[in-house]
């Protein structure tokens, strides 16, 4: 991968990080289906993670796919470190995941509170299946096949709905339980998803 100090000398961008722009809902682009992608290993996939993972963290976020930043590929990064500000929340180990398959294991459903970067300050709970199995590939095309539970799952489900054009507000069943982070949870500090 190119360094983000070749790239900043590249021209682009004077700071060296390639925070993009988080389209939010309401923009078309994030209601499209996203295209697989053809070719691993290209200079234009690993820009698009670089910029994937700068955009993630500066807004410390917890996963981001790429039509977030108008990119209609089956790209999505997540990952979550345990933190004592979130003691209820396991830590998900970093993962660029390409297109991502998904099988759910069993029928249980979990509700849970989510938040998404393309729906800025807000909140609502959602249902997802508790385990599932996913495959997919990382950034140079080897396969990824997890087994995994809980938070885990909830990312991976939620990043995979934005490769097909759906925002979590749409998974709410019980719209009373969907509202902003401070009149909902307030003095927390809260990630997106
Ligand atoms: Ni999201």
């Amino acid at each position: 991968m190119r360094s983000r100090e070749q790239r900043a000398e590249s021209g682009g961008v004077s700071t060296g990080m390639a925070i993009r722009e988080v389209l939010k809902m309401g923009d078309p682009r994030l209601l499209a289906v996203a295209q697989p992608v053809g070719r691993f290993g290209t200079p234009e996939l690993e820009n698009l993670l670089i910029d994937m993972q700068d955009t993630m963290r500066h807004l410390s976020g917890a996963g981001l796919a790429a039509p977030q930043i108008g990119v209609g590929l089956r790209v999505v990064i997540f990952g979550f470190e345990h933190s004592p500000r979130y003691p209820e929340a396991e830590s998900v180990p970093f993962t660029i995941l390409i297109n991502p398959q998904i099988k759910p294991l069993g029928e249980t459903l979990d509700e849970d509170w989510e938040g998404c970067l393309s729906v800025p300050g807000m909140r609502g709970l959602v249902p997802r299946y508790r385990e599932l199995r996913y495959t997919g590939f990382d950034a140079a095309g080897a396969p990824i096949d997890r087994t995994v539970k809980d938070f885990h799952a909830r990312v991976v489900q939620h990043e995979v709905d934005h490769l097909d054009g759906i925002l979590y507000p749409r998974r709410i069943r019980d719209l009373s339980q969907f509202g902003f982070n401070e009149a909902l949870f307030p003095g927390e500090i809260i990630v997106d998803e």
